[in-house]
């Protein structure tokens, strides 16, 4: 990649692996945050407020914009914050529009509950403010006069991210009735499906405005938390509904038909890299 400037605002953990990748690949990066002291060597750490425009004043021009931020809680007030007014903030206080904008959002957006395969083109109508006040943020994004994509990840998983294996642990594991499709991907190909966009804009392809980022392989929870258990030499003791949104099941065909293909395709694999 020729030098390319990179701002990516809310540089947490997809933030600052994806920022380390495209300095590796010779890309100038910002990684913007309140606190900047956790940023690595090789991110030039900005720290701002997205939520305060005057922190928002010296920023550098770039050539694309990631935003990344994530909100610290469900409160919808902070989501507010951090989805919606973070981001018409920092497209404001840009003194040069990006060439392209990145903005990560979530399958959360879905309705949809009774095991039904979900793509880019399928309905959105979320229950939640949460839900609600993402799609928010997507539509600012897509109608900001940028050249702009979306991308909906599932539930991610990887180091930093134990939670299932922590109720495994417990003893604890989902009932097989009701049935619960889960959708996950891996911390990797997250930073992977953005980096592989960021080439295709950079090779002259035109994007989607949206991407669902999920593996290929949407499984029951049940059947995920068995098979940890099974690796981990674990005894279920207590089945144990897990709420996580509706039951659905993320199609990534667009993804994949862009050239994307999965580090870790399913459950297995991600998890296999993982246990001890
Ligand atoms: N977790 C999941 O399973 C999941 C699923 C679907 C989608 N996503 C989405 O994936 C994206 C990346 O998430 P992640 O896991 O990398 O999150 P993360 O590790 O929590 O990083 C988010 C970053 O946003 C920064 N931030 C939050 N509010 C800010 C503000 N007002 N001003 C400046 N920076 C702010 C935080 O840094 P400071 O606190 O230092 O400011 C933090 O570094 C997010 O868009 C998230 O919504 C996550």
């Amino acid at each position: 990649m020729r030098e390319q400037r990179v701002l990516i605002a809310g540089c947490g953990d997809i933030g600052t692996h994806l920022g380390l990748r495209l300095v590796a690949d010779g890309a100038q990066v910002f990684g913007l945050r309140r606190t900047i002291n956790q940023l690595p060597d090789g991110i030039h750490g900005i720290a701002a407020d997205l939520a305060d425009p005057v922190s928002l004043e010296a920023l550098p021009a770039c050539d694309y914009l990631f935003y990344t931020a994530a909100a610290k809680s469900r409160d919808p007030d902070v989501y507010r914050r951090t989805y919606v007014d973070g981001l018409r903030n920092l497209l404001a206080a840009l003194p040069e529009p990006p060439r392209h904008l990145f903005l990560t959002s979530s399958t959360g957006v879905y309705h949809q509950h009774e095991h039904d395969w979900v793509d880019e083109q399928s309905p959105t109508l979320p229950r939640s403010d949460t839900g609600r006040l993402l799609l928010e943020a997507e539509q600012l994004a897509l109608h900001s006069g940028l050249a702009a994509t979306v991308v909906r990840f599932s539930g991610i998983y990887g180091p930093g991210r134990e939670h299932l294996q922590r109720q495994v642990l417990a003893g604890i594991a989902a009932p097989p009735e009701p049935l619960h499709y889960s959708n996950r991907i891996h911390r990797d190909d997250c930073v992977g499906v953005l980096r592989h966009l960021l080439q295709r804009a950079e090779d002259g392809a035109t994007l989607k405005p949206l991407y669902l980022a999920s593996d290929d392989s949407p499984t029951p929870i049940h059947e995920v938390m068995e098979w940890l258990a099974q690796k981990l030499g674990v005894a279920i003791e207590t089945r144990q509904p897990i709420r996580r949104g509706g039951s659905k099941r993320c199609s990534n065909r667009r993804l994949r038909a862009s050239g994307y293909r999965f580090r870790y395709p399913d459950y297995r694999s991600g998890y296999a890299a993982m246990l001890p």
